[in-house]
């Protein structure tokens, strides 16, 4: 009995002793992870048995490989982290590019690591890889959903042919600050619009996860990054909690719903915590409110950097925070593979903890099928045949002329009808290739992007040039004179002005959002020729135009549109193209009025309205200098055509839980062209437990018509679309009157109202 017991533990003592060392010590085809008839969850489970606490740590642990340099500004390291790679202490690698490089490393981790686990190899890739297509900013300004879901499957596909499996978008931060050099990447002020593209992104992104050109997709950044104070990169957030139920949460939570795969803490403290370390934002809203079952990243260094904010005394502990309140994968501050171990080891952490995080990220690693074939993605001849290629230049081509906003054509000056007239092209951006590529040009060469005076010379034949400022947008005599000659001899004045692409994305913040000196000094100089004045404005943000509209006759929002810039603008131009878009942030009417957005609260001193009678004659909340308004507001943009709206009306003036109401109106296309609208559904809950906006966009339908067409157009309004979130989040419908309204914009709009009768 004692021998045999003795036999039964020296026998566990050796199989003790042998499965830290995984499959060495079994058949590969006992290990359930290497068998792909085992459920993803029996894989992971298995595979987690396997590993030594170090190689936990390390898929936990994502490093920068082969951009950038060090800290110290040296060339970073990249053999040191080739042999992290070898040791099992690397969970994924970003900024790692093209086929043969991630090849060499994903073979290191495959063939000469212990376990063999493949790497996740990630990018920024936000608005294309090779060929781009318009910002995101952009793109959302086309309200068309086929094109975005269009763009983001090129921009998989790009990315994926070239080897990678991970791409770091959609942003899902709302924002209403246009000094905030992000917004570029985001799709505007409204939460419920900021739903629908971000819930679009994710699926053109992923597809279903089963091709080879479906990646993995991330939201980012949780949460509310978008609110940072004074638009100020990596500056802190402070939103009150209905907020951010209401307004910052929804974008990400649809995105989330749409079955994206990873999530970004963002760089902003919540509620005093830096996001990274915040259990409420990673447990009780992402895990628990939102469902998320898949893994998340940590910004970059974010989890030190929880240091310098205040709330971690050194990276150990700030591992410690952020893994307890339910953050994943740690970009670049090596927090992880540094600490996690002896955290658990002393039993801060507990091992189930670490096996929650690593198994998320395991579990996509099987589900992309990497275990299988870990070079799935990597094929030379699927990436030479498709990047670049004639026919993703043709789509970005299109979502580049869908984006293009029109915000004044005076006289119908737009479009030009003569391809033969007498054209001056001014503005030093029009024919400057470097300044069309902003930080998130991905792999994208400026010298691919069709410039405007490429675009416009290919469809004009009498086109002079000019630079009319300088590449700092100061200008001279000299070149205003040049400018003003070419002005003078032509019959039409087309001047490109802005700021440079490269001033839009991440730490692009700037104070001053107005047109540069230079350039107004330019525009005054040549309204006095008295030629039609036609303004191009390149930005990757809405930038202050009141003085810019007063000097031009026709006014285009071109934003930074990508590899087609110039063609696409040249089709608008000659109305090849009978431009569709709305903006999806307000243009502020002066700096000192942001933010400024349309979804605002009333007030309980409103501003009277212009013709209404018993005009308080002071204290009201107003600027003295400037108006309330925006200069543009939010949904607003013109075609070439008009449109005309009449006859709203209601099925029925009450709506209860169990019936929906239909809202419609006739659409008349009264121009002369063809064109498209984009009709837009707002409500406003006039009184509440909770003050709500004084409009609330609640749907949309972008509408073809025929010059001289007309139609009816329907919404449906169920009690659903009338729920908001009170201060702990719930979702609350209550019962009172709701105004409706209907337009081309959110301000020019018919209005009715309905009562709620639960
Ligand atoms: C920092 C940015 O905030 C984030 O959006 C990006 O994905 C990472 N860097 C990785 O480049």
């Amino acid at each position: 009995m004692y021998i045999k017991r003795n036999i039964r533990l020296s026998l566990i003592v050796i199989v003790a002793l042998i499965i830290p060392c995984g499959i060495t010590a079994q058949s590969k085809s006992d290990a359930i992870y290497l068998n792909k008839n085992a459920s993803i969850e029996q894989r992971v489970e298995d595979l987690l048995s396997r590993m030594t606490l170090e190689e936990k740590a390390g898929q936990l642990n994502q490093l920068n490989y082969g951009m950038f340099t060090g800290p110290d500004n040296k060339a970073d390291g990249e053999q040191e982290k080739l042999d992290l790679v070898k040791q099992g202490k690397v969970g994924s690698l970003l900024n790692t590019l093209g086929v043969s490089k991630i090849k060499k490393v994903q073979q290191i981790a495959v063939e000469q690591s212990r376990l063999k686990i493949p790497l996740l190899f990630g990018f920024d890739v936000i608005h294309g890889y090779k060929t781009l297509f318009p910002i995101p900013l952009a793109e959302a300004c086309s309200w068309d959903m086929d094109q975005v879901n269009k763009n983001s499957r090129i921009a998989a596909k790009e990315a994926a042919a070239s080897g990678l499996n991970w791409i770091f978008a959609p942003m899902c931060d709302v924002s209403n600050d246009p000094r905030w050099g992000r917004v570029m990447e985001g799709a505007g002020e409204d939460p419920y619009y900021g739903s629908v593209i971000g819930a679009a992104r994710v699926k053109g992104f992923q597809g279903n996860l089963d091709s080879v050109f479906d990646v993995l997709a991330c939201v980012k950044h949780f949460a509310a990054y978008g609110a940072v104070e004074a638009g100020r990169e990596y500056n802190n957030v402070d939103v009150s909690r209905v907020a951010f139920y209401n307004k910052y949460l929804p974008p990400y939570d649809a995105a989330v719903r749409a079955g994206a795969a990873t999530v970004m803490t963002s760089f902003n403290v919540f509620d005093g915590v830096p996001a990274s370390g915040s259990t409420f934002l990673l447990t009780d809203i992402l895990k628990n409110r939102l469902d998320f079952k898949g893994f998340v990243v940590s910004d970059w260094n974010a989890f030190a950097e929880m240091i310098a904010h205040g709330y971690a005394m050194d990276k150990k502990d700030a591992v410690y925070k952020a893994i307890k309140a339910g953050s994943m994968m740690d970009m670049e501050s090596r927090t992880a593979i540094n600490y996690l171990p002896e955290l658990v080891k002393e039993g801060k952490l507990s091992l189930d903890q670490v096996d929650k995080a690593v198994g998320a990220i395991l579990y996509y690693k099987f589900k992309l099928g990497l275990f299988e074939n870990p070079y799935r993605f990597l094929d030379t001849k699927r990436e030479t045949e498709n990047i670049f290629t004639t026919e993703n230049r043709k789509i970005a081509k299109e979502a580049a002329e869908k984006s293009i906003l029109l915000l004044k054509n005076s006289q119908q000056i737009l479009p030009l009808k003569n391809p033969n007239q007498k054209v001056a092209l001014i503005g030093y951006y029009a024919n400057s290739k470097s300044d069309m590529v902003d930080m998130w040009k991905a792999t994208a060469d400026a010298q691919d992007c069709v410039t405007i005076y490429e675009g416009l010379k290919k469809q004009f034949s009498n086109l002079t040039f000019s630079e009319g400022y300088n590449k700092d947008n100061s200008t001279t005599e000299a070149l205003i004179n040049e400018a003003v000659k070419n002005a003078a001899a032509a019959e039409l004045v087309i001047v490109n002005i802005g700021i440079t692409s490269n001033l839009s994305g991440e730490d692009k913040s700037l104070a001053d959002i107005n047109i540069p000196e230079g350039q107004i000094q330019l525009l005054k100089a040549l309204k006095k020729t008295g030629k039609p004045i036609v303004t191009l404005v390149s930005s990757g943000r809405p930038m202050i135009l009141t003085e810019v509209e007063g000097l031009s006759d026709a006014l285009v929002q071109c934003w930074v549109l990508g590899t087609e810039t110039g063609n696409a603008i040249a089709e608008v131009i000659l109305g090849k193209y009978n431009p569709s878009a709305k903006t999806v942030m307000s243009f502020p009417y002066a700096l000192g009025q942001i933010p400024v957005y349309y979804n605002h609260f009333n007030t309980g001193r409103p501003a009277p309205e212009p013709n209404a009678k018993d005009k308080p004659a002071d204290f009201y909340s107003r600027f003295h200098d400037i108006p309330n308004e925006p200069l543009y507001p939010f949904g607003y943009g013109l075609s070439y055509t008009a449109f005309e709206y009449s006859n709203i009306s209601l099925s029925s003036k009450t709506l209860d839980t169990n019936n929906s109401l239909s809202v419609t109106v006739e659409l008349n296309n009264t121009g002369k062209y063809d064109g498209e609208e984009v009709v837009q559904l707002y409500i406003q809950d006039v009184t509440a437990s909770i003050v709500r906006p004084v409009k609330e966009l609640k749907g949309f339908k972008k509408i073809m018509l025929k010059a001289g067409e007309k139609t009816i157009v329907s919404f449906k309004i169920s009690s659903n679309d009338l729920a908001f979130f009170d201060h702990e989040g719930k979702s609350i419908i209550e019962n009172g009157k709701f105004n409706v309204f209907v337009g081309g914009n959110s301000r020019d709009v018919l209005s009715s109202s309905f009562e709620l009768v639960q």
